[in-house]
């Protein structure tokens, strides 16, 4: 039996998480554990209803989960940075969800903007740094309003926090047993007190702790060139917040949108949170046409990371063959199905 928060959140992300549910409910039937769901009402409404985000006794709530699923953060209405900050931020800081895992990769009948690329060709996995970087908000403002006005974002970097970043991106390509090897993607020719760090260790801890794995650096600019002109030389990348998040959009684009991409915000030793990268989609909002893969990953992912590795294996090779062999397309209003309906699909072919 596990307990796990659900968090259905803004916009789109009650009618995702719904479908996530749905499999989740099923494959737990068929493999023989329980799912013990408690649901918090947080987000947009919430906090236009009572001006609170997340208050401190649901934080300490949430503690002692198993895992989180999260549908989507992020309501038209409200002054952006403050869900973002007072609850997705929040969340991932206090939970210490240091890595955020993120799959790129082209399931079959999956179209890609990057012509002539196969499934084959775009199967990577990024790591990004998720509790550092310019995500800690450390700055400020001075003469603010004036023409000397200064705005400071800082960019915090941590030996400790680098060092288990990176541990976990070769452990990653060890467990994969891919091409293993890691890409450190930086920018070591500008920000050279950051990327110095990151590059030291890097080497060191590779050197010392996983001689077998291919050390490669690539500066994110080339990074995102090569993103989409050569996808197939990645395994695993690895990377801080900032950089990771930008990077992960366009994975997310290159296999297939954000219909298709999911997400873990993972402490190993402690509450992971997992959810679609997508965002809340409030133009497509409670009209049953958003594709719900990319949560039905994520709900993959949380099984995977909790110890059901077999049912999360069903999981995606169930999401694998509805791509393949019944949806349309992966964007919105587009798939020949409604939300429910993939749902369905997936949970009948588990
Ligand atoms: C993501 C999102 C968040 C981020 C926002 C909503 C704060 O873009 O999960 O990638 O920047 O991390
Ligand atoms: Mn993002």
């Amino acid at each position: 039996m596990y307990n796990i928060a659900v968090i259905p959140g803004d916009g789109t992300g009650p009618e995702v998480v719904r479908e996530g549910l749905k499999v989740l409910d099923a494959i737990s039937g068929l493999s023989g554990f329980k799912l013990n769901y408690v649901h918090y009402d947080l987000g947009g409404d919430r906090y236009q209803r009572s001006g609170e985000v997340l208050p401190d006794g649901v934080l300490s709530e949430l503690r002692g989960f198993d895992a989180i699923y999260l549908g989507a953060i992020g309501h038209p209405d409200v002054k952006p940075g403050i869900l973002e900050k007072g609850l997705l931020l929040r969340l991932r800081f206090e939970l210490d969800q240091y890595i955020n895992l993120r799959p790129v990769k082209l399931y079959q009948g999956v179209d890609t903007p990057l012509k002539d690329k196969k499934p084959e060709d775009i199967d990577f996995v990024v790591i990004r740094e998720n509790t550092e970087g310019q995500y800690v908000g450390a700055g400020g403002f001075l003469r603010k309003g004036t023409p000397d006005e200064i705005a400071i974002q800082e960019s915090i970097s941590t030996r400790k926090g680098v060092d288990r970043c990176l541990r976990y991106a070769y452990l990653c390509a060890k467990k994969r047993n891919k091409a293993k090897k890691v890409t450190l993607c930086g920018k070591t020719n500008v920000l050279t007190y950051t990327f110095d760090l990151w590059e030291r260790a890097f080497h060191e801890i590779g050197q010392k702790e996983f001689p077998d794995i291919t050390r490669d650096y690539a500066h994110v600019d080339a990074t995102v060139m090569w993103m989409v002109k050569n996808p197939e030389w990645f395994d695993v990348i690895v990377t801080e917040n900032m950089f990771g998040d930008i990077i992960t959009d366009l994975g997310a684009m290159i296999q297939g949108g954000m219909g298709i991409a999911a997400g873990g915000n993972i402490n190993p030793e402690g509450v992971s949170m997992f959810e679609p990268i997508g965002g809340s989609a409030p133009k497509y909002t409670g009209q049953n046409v958003v594709n719900p893969l990319a949560a039905i990953g994520a709900a993959a992912m949380m099984l995977e990371i909790i110890g059901e590795a077999e049912a999360a294996l069903r999981i995606e090779k169930a999401i694998e063959f509805v791509c393949a062999n019944k949806l349309k397309s992966m964007a919105a209003g587009k798939m020949g199905y409604t939300t429910a309906q993939v749902g369905d699909l997936v949970t009948k072919n588990l």
